[in-house]
């Protein structure tokens, strides 16, 4: 049975992390599935929707029964540069990703979340970064993520108490977009992702590679970037039809040229 499905419904998909029993712990099959269904859904889905299954957990972390099976540090690395390259993939992907947390991200999980673009959780979530207390440190991105997004000094304290934060409070700091009721999360991860849709496809995908790209880079480099990516743009059908709709007081219809 696969432990990640996917679907595409209207120009959305769903991917599905499918390992409740487990808490939907991430080991190296896992991982491979999910993006397999990344690359699956590249060319089709301008969203994705990134849920899991069961009503206990988001994604528990990574596998830790996987890590005492381990003989040696090699097939740790291999384990650890996997998730790397799952979650870069995740970041770089050209659909709007969402992530729809409907029960608790811990470890590996949070540090999904933080490679998709957008997270829905539900209030009473707790996102938690406990490696600490097995011996570790995050090693999905998550000393360099999670700071980017919530500052230093908070991410320090999640990271040395290995205290979870609830996804009201993660709201207050700017790791989840929007909160709603449990059984709604993956509904309002869909509409997030249709608020864009009746915007402009390729500058969605554009800008959202600005923003990642510019964390990165220094702000003179990332805003010359930013103003060859306009200019770019200008030129496509898409900027034309979003001007000449404006100006006639029309609806666009975007076509992703
Ligand atoms: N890796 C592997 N298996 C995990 C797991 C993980 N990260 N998290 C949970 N599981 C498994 C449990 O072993 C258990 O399996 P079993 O039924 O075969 O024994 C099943 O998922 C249910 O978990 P359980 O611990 O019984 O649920 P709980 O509600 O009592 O506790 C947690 C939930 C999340 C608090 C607890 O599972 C936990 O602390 N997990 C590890 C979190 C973590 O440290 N993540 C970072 C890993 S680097």
């Amino acid at each position: 049975m696969p432990l990640v499905t996917h679907e595409i419904d209207d120009g959305i998909a769903n991917i599905t992390i499918d390992r409740p029993d487990k808490l939907n712990a991430l080991n190296a099959t896992v991982l491979t599935e999910l993006r397999d269904a990344f690359q699956a859904v590249e060319t089709e889905a301008d969203g994705v929707v990134l849920e899991t299954a069961g009503d206990r957990a988001f994604v528990a972390g990574a596998d830790i029964a996987m890590f005492e099976e381990m003989s040696n540090q090699t097939e740790f690395m291999e384990f650890v540069r996997l998730q790397n390259r799952v979650n870069d993939y995740i970041e770089d992907h050209p659909a709007l990703v969402v992530a729809a947390v409907d029960g608790l991200a811990y470890g590996g999980g949070l540090e999904l979340v933080l490679a998709t673009d957008l997270v829905v959780a539900a209030p009473e979530v707790p996102f938690g970064v406990p490696e600490v207390s097995l011996g570790f440190v995050p090693g999905g991105g998550g000393t360099q993520r999670l700071p980017r997004v919530i500052g230093p000094n908070k991410a320090k304290e999640m990271i040395v108490t290995g205290n979870p934060i609830s996804a009201e409070e993660a709201h207050d700091l700017g790791l989840v977009n929007r909160i709603a009721e449990t059984d709604t999360v993956q509904q309002a991860a869909r509409d997030l992702i249709g608020e864009a849709q009746e915007n402009a496809p390729l500058a969605i995908e554009e800008a959202i590679r600005l923003v990642n790209e510019g964390m990165d880079a220094s702000l003179d480099a990332a805003k010359q970037y930013e103003q060859a990516v306009a200019a770019y743009l200008y030129t496509t059908e898409d900027t034309a039809e979003g001007i000449r709709a404006f100006t006639e007081d029309d609806e666009p219809d975007f076509s992703r040229r």
